[in-house]
């Protein structure tokens, strides 16, 4: 690993009070090892953070992937009012329902008890009936004063540019993110393709990881013929680009990650959101 991408990636796991937190985008083509870096960072978490609490916001209708790090490790955290709107359907036994007590579950009432319920040392994986509830949260949490990790897989699907009515929450995100160093919150977060996220939010990044088949951006270093020159190895691990304003390195993600036999689980909601 490259000096510079060693440096950058301490500052962000320190989760020192000094630094702060970090707002992190992760692009890269699909199949690329998006989802195993957040993995990547839950496992580190649950190792030398045991004591703080690491969200991960799951998309519906396609297998949860903290999965992949074992149902031990796994919270899941279900509004009580909503109880029978999420469900769980296993994709090797024909979408078969699996009941909510086949994890490890809680339910809660509001963001505040959501937060309480939240387990240190465990990946808490929150649903919520419109998933992109996950920013107000976030917009709640900024008072609490000790480090949390915010781990969200596929941002298009929150801080979309394209929904319908999205402008004024993804404005109050883009706030709540600016804010992030300050209120000790690292959040990480994937996208495919960065203009399905909203720009102003998108405008508040600290730090971007650059994947095999993403594109460069006007606002980094990277070059796309960097960018093309990634290695691809499904053994060893992909390589990355990583890059915190001018500074920026190289480095692999060794930890890969494949479906665990028996979980390969899916979420449902069957409510719909209604903007
Ligand atoms: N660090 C890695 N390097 C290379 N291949 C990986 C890595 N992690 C996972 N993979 C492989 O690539 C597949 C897709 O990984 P995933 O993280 O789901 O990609 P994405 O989220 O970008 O679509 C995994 O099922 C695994 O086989
Ligand atoms: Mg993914």
């Amino acid at each position: 690993m490259e000096r510079e991408a060693k440096e950058i990636l301490k500052s962000i796991h320190s989760h020192n009070k000094a630094f702060g937190g970090h707002f992190i985008e992760i692009t890269a083509g699909t199949g690329k090892g998006k989802t195993a870096m957040l993995l990547s960072t839950a496992s580190y978490n649950l190792e030398h953070f045991p004591d703080e609490r690491t969200f991960f916001s799951e998309c519906f209708d396609t297998p949860i992937q903290v999965l992949k790090l074992g149902i031990d490790v796994v919270h899941i955290l279900i509004p009580e009012k909503n109880k029978d709107d999420i469900t769980f359907r296993d994709r090797d036994k024909a979408l078969k329902l699996v009941p909510h007590d086949f994890f490890n579950v809680s339910y809660y009432k509001d963001f505040q008890d959501l937060y309480e319920r939240a387990v240190p040392g465990k990946i808490n994986v929150p649903f919520f009936i419109d998933r992109r509830d996950v920013m107000e949260f976030i917009a709640h949490l900024r008072s609490i004063g000790t480090f949390n990790t915010f781990l969200i897989d596929e941002m298009s699907e929150i801080a979309t540019s394209m929904g319908h009515n999205m402008y004024r929450r993804n404005e109050n995100f883009a706030f709540t993110c600016k804010d992030l160093r300050k209120c000790l919150c690292n959040v990480w977060y994937t996208a495919q393709n960065t203009s399905q996220v909203d720009w102003r939010v998108r405008s508040a990044i600290d730090i971007k990881i650059f994947g095999p088949a993403s594109k460069a951006d006007k606002h980094s270093r990277i070059t796309q013929k960097a960018i093309d020159n990634l290695v691809v190895n499904k053994k060893t691990g992909n390589e990355y680009w990583i890059s915190d304003g001018g500074v920026f390195g190289l480095f692999r993600l060794g930890d890969v990650y494949e479906p665990k036999e028996g979980l390969n689980i899916e979420a449902h909601c069957r409510a719909i959101p209604t903007n």
